[in-house]
């Protein structure tokens, strides 16, 4: 742990990307774990523009089921932890696969969310977006300036990243120094390609997982823990 707390403490340039891990600890399922959503559904049927499609109700019942989950959280000493490092950092930047909005309710700001936000809503028709945090009564909830149906404000499966979020990612893997990959099962690209990229370019990249993921071999340094309580010792 010591020697990772110091590429971490001198380093100019850090990076860290989170993914549900990070979050489980605030109560919000994860994907892939034993009781990860995509263990009861097929992510196809409630994660893809072509689902949304066939029946927006559907796909919006699950989402407002999420909204709702996600309402009762707060950050954990993980969110917290990342927000703090930042503070103390001159180049920084948090790439987040999560749309649930812990990160930047735990003060995180440098900061981007490559898969988007769940209180984001999107109008399909007019394109308008904004931020929304209503608990719809009727679904699917209808766009107040043009009457069109809105989506959530996220990534789906077979969808390009928002391009700003994605470029300034791109960017800091191409100059951070060090890379803590935390809480992703780094299956999920382009996220799952990011560690690669980092590491060629000769970055330290460290892992804090409970689980052996496909990264975990490229690693210098991998911490079999829970976020909240290895990110706190790991940046203190
Ligand atoms: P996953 O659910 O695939 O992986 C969660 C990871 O967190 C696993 O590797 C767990 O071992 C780890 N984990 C569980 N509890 C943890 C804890 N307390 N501390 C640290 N790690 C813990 O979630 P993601 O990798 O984020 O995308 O999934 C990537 C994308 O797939 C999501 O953004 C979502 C999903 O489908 C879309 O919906 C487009």
């Amino acid at each position: 742990m010591n020697i990772a707390k110091s590429w971490i403490r001198d380093c100019r340039s850090l990076c860290v990307l989170t993914g549900a891990g990070v979050s489980a600890e605030s109560g919000v399922p994860t994907f892939r774990g034993p009781d990860g959503f995509w263990k009861r559904r097929d992510p196809m049927s409630l994660a893809t523009p072509e689902a949304f499609a066939a029946d927006p109700e559907e796909v919006w019942e699950w989402y407002r089921w999420r909204r709702e989950k996600i309402r009762g959280c707060e950050p954990n000493a993980g969110h917290l932890a990342i927000a703090a490092i930042e503070r103390q950092k001159t180049d920084f930047l948090l790439i987040t696969q999560n749309v649930d909005g812990l990160h930047r309710a735990a003060g995180s700001r440098r900061m981007v969310e490559i898969h988007g936000n769940i209180w984001v809503v999107r109008c399909t028709s007019c394109r308008r977006e904004r931020e929304d945090r209503s608990r719809y009564d009727v679904l699917p909830p209808r766009c107040g300036s043009c009457g069109g149906i809105l989506r959530p404000g996220v990534v789906w499966f077979g969808e390009a990243l928002p391009r700003e979020a994605a470029g300034a990612a791109e960017e800091m893997l191409r100059r951070c120094e060090v890379l803590v990959v935390a809480g992703t099962s780094a299956l999920v690209a382009p996220a799952s390609g990011y560690a690669a990229v980092a590491k060629r370019r000769g970055a330290r990249v460290i892992e804090v997982n409970p689980d052996e993921t496909p990264v975990s071999e490229l690693c210098d340094a991998v911490f079999r823990g829970r976020s909240a309580e290895v990110l706190p010792a790991l940046f203190g």
